[in-house]
């Protein structure tokens, strides 16, 4: 079977709020983002997925909807959208957007009609109670802000459900005519031409007594409603599932091949910065062991970030302890069961580090996704509230506001500190440095690219001699296509390490890097081509 679009992209994720200001408003804008496609396009990958862009008093960033059919102000107009899509589509890059549908904001008129009648038909479009006691075995997410489930409102006379912040009610998907609403939405959005959802926040659709409310099979039963809907409409469309769960539970998400195309691989993420830490394969190795064989036609995605805190929900609580003192030494660096920090600062700004969690990440199998900003190795700011220190403004140039806004004020401001500030660290300074983050990160991607055993092919962990066996710091896998086979090398310390036996210094390395005498250098990477 010939591998669907979605098994062979790279991904970007794109905060349009973040990337450049059109209008001078201090907010990123549609047209704005068109204007930096080429540099998205430039980078070597196939689609964007857009984080929401809808309605919404932003309490959540845009997860909390308040039209579902219309534009944020901020970002531009359903014009400006499609002018936007068009665009990506004409430089050959596809676009999917967020669809967030466990839940709304509380000024959507679907909310503001329940909460005021009790028998108005948007009543039953939310989770109700007279006690707010219901569902007690379910966990807290927003664990920071949150100490309940439930949130009494004054105007309706009973409490409601929600999983994330009070401001955002869950929706009952018990509820026919909410499926029906979100079928409206789906194909609104699909009829202006994308491509695709990343599906927000999927195993919480449905409540029920004497469960943690998550995965449940009546919420597969509707995510299959929504594929079947998305198969007959829009066969070429791709659905991914956020769901931070184990990868046992994960597995349900794919179906039999008939929910969705792609599920983020939650678990790998920080096992992959564990292990460089470390400087241990084992956790890798133990988390790749326990995922299970997924149905053709579907893909893990794999990431090193995004624009939520770095969870650490998916480890045990004595790594994640050892993780927020690793990673996180100081309290604003942690957030909820997470680590608010971007990907560069977590590497110490190691580029050596840097290249070989990238060179790790690119070659595992799965559909990789890359933030925006990773790819010059912008920071963070921890003095901003919430998850926002690391969706900071795109750093374009070292004029005002990083070339991002002509505004006095921007959204959030932009990094200037002394290491990650815009002044050094933006896209116009890195463009003609063979060596800098930008630069590297395209030659990464399109090195993966050009190759299909990278692309699709089959995956295996080798031990390469005794040494390699013994020695933890070393990881190596193959990748195998029809045509090739890959050995992915790759050096998890800060110590010389012995080339593993049968791997020849004279083998051609994709990534052209340097062996000196028979040894790989610290955090070193490679992807030899085996004859
Ligand atoms: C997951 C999103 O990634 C996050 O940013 C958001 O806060 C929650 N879902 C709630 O929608």
């Amino acid at each position: 079977m010939a591998a669907r679009w979605y098994q062979e992209a790279v991904f970007y994720e794109l905060y349009v709020r973040a990337f450049r200001d059109s209008s001078g408003d201090g907010n990123g804008d549609f047209l704005g983002a068109i204007e930096k496609l080429d540099h998205i396009k430039s980078l070597g990958v196939d689609c964007i997925w857009i984080m929401p862009h809808y309605a919404s008093p932003l309490k959540d960033d845009g997860y909390d909807i308040a039209d579902y059919t219309a534009v944020h102000p901020n970002y531009g107009t359903l014009e400006d959208f499609k002018a936007f899509v068009d665009a990506a589509h004409e430089r050959g890059l596809r676009v999917v957007t967020d669809l967030v549908m466990n839940h709304i904001s509380d000024q959507h008129p679907w909310f503001q009609a329940a909460r005021q009648n009790k028998n108005s038909p948007y009543r039953d479009y939310f989770v109700w109670s007279n006690t707010g006691t219901e569902y007690a075995d379910t966990r807290i997410i927003f664990l920071d802000d949150e100490t309940s489930n439930w949130t009494y409102d004054e105007v309706a006379g009973q409490y409601f459900w929600h999983r994330f912040y009070s401001s955002q009610p869950d929706l009952n998907y018990d509820n026919p005519a909410v499926i029906a609403e979100i079928f409206a939405v789906i194909r609104f959005w699909m009829d202006l031409g994308i491509d695709g959802f990343r599906a927000d926040a999927v195993p919480y659709l449905i409540e029920r007594e004497g469960t943690n409310c998550e995965n449940l099979p009546e919420t597969h039963e509707i995510l299959k409603q929504v594929r079947r809907f998305m198969d007959e409409n829009y066969p070429d469309a791709v659905l991914i599932a956020e769901a931070n769960q184990w990868p046992h539970d994960l597995l349900p998400y794919f179906g039999d091949g008939d929910e969705f195309h792609v599920c983020f691989h939650f678990p790998i993420m920080p096992r992959l910065y564990q292990a460089l830490k470390a400087g241990d394969k084992t956790p890798i190795i133990d988390i790749l062991n326990d995922t299970p064989p997924i149905p053709p036609g579907t893909n893990w995605m794999t990431f090193l970030r995004n624009h939520d805190e770095l969870t650490l929900e998916m480890v045990a609580p004595e790594v994640r302890q050892w993780m927020w003192e690793q990673y996180a030494p100081e309290p604003r660096m942690r957030q909820n069961l997470g680590i608010r920090r971007r990907l560069a600062a977590l590497l110490d700004n190691d580029k050596r580090k840097w290249f070989c969690l990238n060179a790790m990440f690119l070659s595992l199998p799965g559909t990789p996704i890359i933030y925006y900003g990773d790819e010059i190795g912008m920071g963070d700011n921890i003095w901003l509230p919430d998850r926002h220190g690391c969706r900071t403004p795109m750093q374009w140039n070292d004029t005002k506001n990083a070339g991002f806004s002509t505004a006095v004020k921007t959204y959030y401001p932009v990094i200037d500190d002394e290491l990650f500030g815009y002044q050094q660290v933006n896209v116009a300074a890195q463009e003609n440095n063979p060596d800098s983050y930008l630069n590297l990160t395209r030659f990464l991607l399109k090195t993966r690219q050009h190759q299909s055993a990278l692309r699709h092919g089959a995956f295996e962990f080798v031990d390469v001699g005794n040494d390699a066996k013994k020695n933890k710091a070393i990881l190596i896998f193959t990748r195998k296509s029809e045509e090739q086979a890959i050995l992915c090398v790759f050096n998890l310390t800060d110590q010389v390490q012995p080339l593993p036996t049968g791997v020849s210094p004279k083998a051609f390395d994709l990534l052209k890097q340097t062996i000196i005498n028979n040894q790989l250098a610290p955090f070193a990477a490679h992807w030899f081509i085996l004859e």
